[in-house]
């Protein structure tokens, strides 16, 4: 029936704003299949480590997971969860041969029920999602440390990243956190042993306990 197939056609065609998401998930898969080995962690990741409660860690968007894998060699059980699946194979062959417990999840963060109240320690590096960031803070458990990292508006300048959307402005990642507990905070230029740079905004926030939030 030329009504059924059309019907049918419709169902599956892609809707323009899922057009778009393909185009830059397989921007990111080319990026990361001619980049396979991870960097070194950011500055505030090694520095703020002792600060997050241990236990199981989740890293959002994880690329291939130099995060995941600091994080995993030093005791973290780690879910790294990332929808370039090629960037989550150099993390899964990393993880194997070291031996570190590391889940690799391919699954489109905007989309992805995180379970409530889980996890000790989220890190969020290099990925700026306004909306996902509560989602984030549900899936910390009371006490659970939640470590944000990533480009200010100043780096717009430079040209890197090229969309000013995904550039925090000047403190707004501390109202974004207002209802957590702030352990540390920090914007402003960054330097790197290899002579890089790039203005960026740092923060490690704990989630408050019911009982502390209602007397806040
Ligand atoms: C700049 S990389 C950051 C990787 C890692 N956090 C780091 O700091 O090295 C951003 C990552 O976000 C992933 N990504 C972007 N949008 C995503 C989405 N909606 N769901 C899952 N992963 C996503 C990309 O595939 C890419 O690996």
């Amino acid at each position: 029936m030329s009504g059924g197939n059309r019907s049918e056609h419709q169902r599956s065609a892609p809707l323009p704003e899922q057009r778009s998401d393909w185009r830059k998930r397989s921007v990111w898969e080319d990026r990361h299949r001619t980049n396979t080995t991870p960097a070194a962690p950011e500055p505030s990741v090694v520095e703020w480590l002792d600060l997050l409660p241990r236990g199981l860690a989740l890293d959002v968007a994880a690329g291939a997971g130099r995060h995941s894998v600091a994080l995993a060699r030093v005791g973290y059980k780690v879910v790294a969860i990332d929808y370039a699946e090629t960037a989550l194979r150099t993390l899964q062959s990393i993880a194997r041969a070291e031996k570190l417990s590391v889940w690799p999840l391919l699954a489109d963060l905007s989309a992805f029920a995180f379970p409530p109240a889980r996890f000790d320690a989220i890190l969020n590096v290099n990925f700026l999602d306004r909306a996902l960031v509560p989602r984030l803070v549900d899936a910390l458990r009371p006490g659970g440390g939640l470590l944000l990292d990533t480009f200010l508006i100043d780096q717009a300048a430079t040209g890197h990243p090229r969309n000013p959307d995904f550039m925090l402005q000047h403190y707004e990642l501390r109202e974004m956190l207002r209802e957590m507990d702030l352990v540390r905070y920090r914007e402003g230029i960054v330097a790197y042993p290899d002579g890089k740079s790039a203005w960026r905004a740092a923060a490690l926030a704990i989630r408050k306990s019911p009982r502390t939030a209602e007397g806040a």
